[in-house]
């Protein structure tokens, strides 16, 4: 029986089969559609060729026999395209380990790419993400923005968090929050209406008086028909000329003309929770410097975070996000706090050797590759704390909280993570 999982491997052994086939054949692309069911996409000069589409056939029939019910009928298995490289750009695309001219290209309902990765925004983003709810990402993030306000600050706040909002109400008091949200301009935005509604999708929080805090909430006042809106924001939008863009370009575009709006000196970004497509293009594609990744120490969060690394480490970009990725303990216990950190970061470490440090000596910097110590303070792994308080616990209201709250009180228990944001603002202004 053959399972979803097992489809690269087989390829894999087949390749090697027909190994001078495969290296005379080109760019091949296998094509995973929505149904998980496995097409090659080969370049038209290769259907040109009879000798090569000869030898073609029982390499085939033998992927239809090995992949079934993962793999179209042979004689349906491959199709002929010219441009084998705008195919590869449209939709997420890996290498196949061991074949560099063979590529695996993911169709998901959710439609994403790994190109957007690199590009680094030039006010610094900072993303805030976890595997599940209520570990206090939100409230660490409202916190966050209320501090770096406090110091003369323009802080921009995007809640992303658009199947399990909340943040704009811990900022904003209920009177003060915008008429629209994301999820009506990631909807308008299809229909080239994104415009329209931008204006009164961003409120000015009253929570500070020095800087400036402004808040892009996930919705409106009135939601609206949320749920109707909720399953068409993470569509690619078809442009007049053809081409596509992925939700997460469009996003992009969204979180840049806000930027330049208005000129904040930092964007914070409550993400999506979770191991989807959706929560890890939160993470890849935002352009963000530092992404915090909260965790409370438990195997929930380590196997999900394995799942994640994993998926990037598959996809070839594990590379290239690695430098941004900080490990936050959410809800930190207020007893046998020492200890306890201390568990966390030995697991978190275990998972960032198993998965994104290189096999060097720890502490050497060779090229570009890095690995840390556990002991290592500075390292990706080693958590920077968020305290649990009794008095952020099960809050009606965050807005009203902070309004009371005194900075010592906050840097108590957020400290460390508004001093590591505080220092990467620093960073730029230094730039
Ligand atoms: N530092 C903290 N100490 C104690 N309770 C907290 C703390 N931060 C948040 N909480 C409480 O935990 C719950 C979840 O917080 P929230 O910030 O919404 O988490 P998330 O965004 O991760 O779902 C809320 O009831 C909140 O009041
Ligand atoms: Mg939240």
């Amino acid at each position: 029986m053959i399972t979803f999982d097992q489809i690269n491997y087989i390829l894999s052994d087949i390749f090697t089969r027909y190994q001078s086939l495969v290296t005379a054949l080109g760019t091949v692309l296998i094509n995973r559609d929505l149904n998980g069911r496995v097409r090659l996409i080969l370049s038209a000069t290769v259907e040109a060729n009879t000798e090569l589409t000869d030898q073609l056939q029982s390499l085939l029939e033998d992927v239809n026999e090995q992949l079934a019910p993962h793999a179209w009928p042979a004689s349906r298995l491959v199709l002929f395209e010219d441009d084998l490289e705008a195919i590869k750009q449209g939709s997420p695309a890996f290498a196949l380990p061991d074949y560099p001219n063979v590529f695996v290209v993911d169709r998901l309902a959710t439609e994403t790419d790994w190109q957007t990765i690199e590009a680094e925004s030039a006010t610094p983003r900072v993303v805030f993400f976890s595997i599940k709810g209520g570990v206090g990402r939100s409230s660490a993030l409202a916190a966050t923005a209320w501090s770096l306000a406090q110091s003369g600050k323009r802080v921009l706040v995007l809640d992303l968090d658009l199947e399990s909002p909340g943040l704009s109400t811990a900022i904003l008091p209920e009177e003060k929050q915008p008429k629209y949200g994301i999820t009506d301009w990631l909807v308008e935005d299809l229909v080239d209406n994104g415009d329209n509604v931008m204006q009164d999708m961003i409120a000015s929080s009253d929570l500070s008086h020095d800087g400036e805090i402004l808040v892009v909430p996930a919705h409106g006042t009135n939601p609206g028909e949320y749920i109707s809106k909720l399953g068409r924001v993470w569509m690619p939008k078809l442009q007049a000329d053809g081409s596509r863009e992925s939700w997460s370009q469009r996003l992009q575009r969204l979180i840049l003309q806000l930027e330049n709006k208005y000129q904040p000196d930092i964007v914070l970004i409550d993400s999506r929770a979770g191991i989807d497509e959706v929560a890890s293009s939160c993470i890849t594609d935002l352009g963000a410097r530092l992404i915090l990744l909260f965790a409370i120490d438990g195997s929930q969060t380590w196997s999900g975070y394995n799942i994640l690394f994993k998926h990037w480490q598959r996809a070839g970009v594990i590379q290239k996000i690695r430098e941004r990725l900080q490990i936050v303990s959410g809800l930190t216990p207020d007893t046998d706090t020492a200890h306890y950190l201390e568990q966390l970061r030995e697991n978190a470490w275990n998972i960032f050797t198993d998965t994104q440090y290189d096999a060097i000596t720890a502490g050497e910097i060779i090229g570009d590759r890095w690995n840390f110590e556990e002991s290592d303070d500075t390292a990706p792994h080693s958590p920077w704390a968020v305290h649990w308080h009794r008095s952020f616990t099960g809050l009606q209201s965050l807005h009203g909280r902070l309004f009371e709250i005194d900075t010592k009180q906050v840097d108590m228990i957020f400290g460390q993570v508004i001093n590591g944001i505080a220092d990467l603002s620093e960073q730029d202004l230094r730039d």
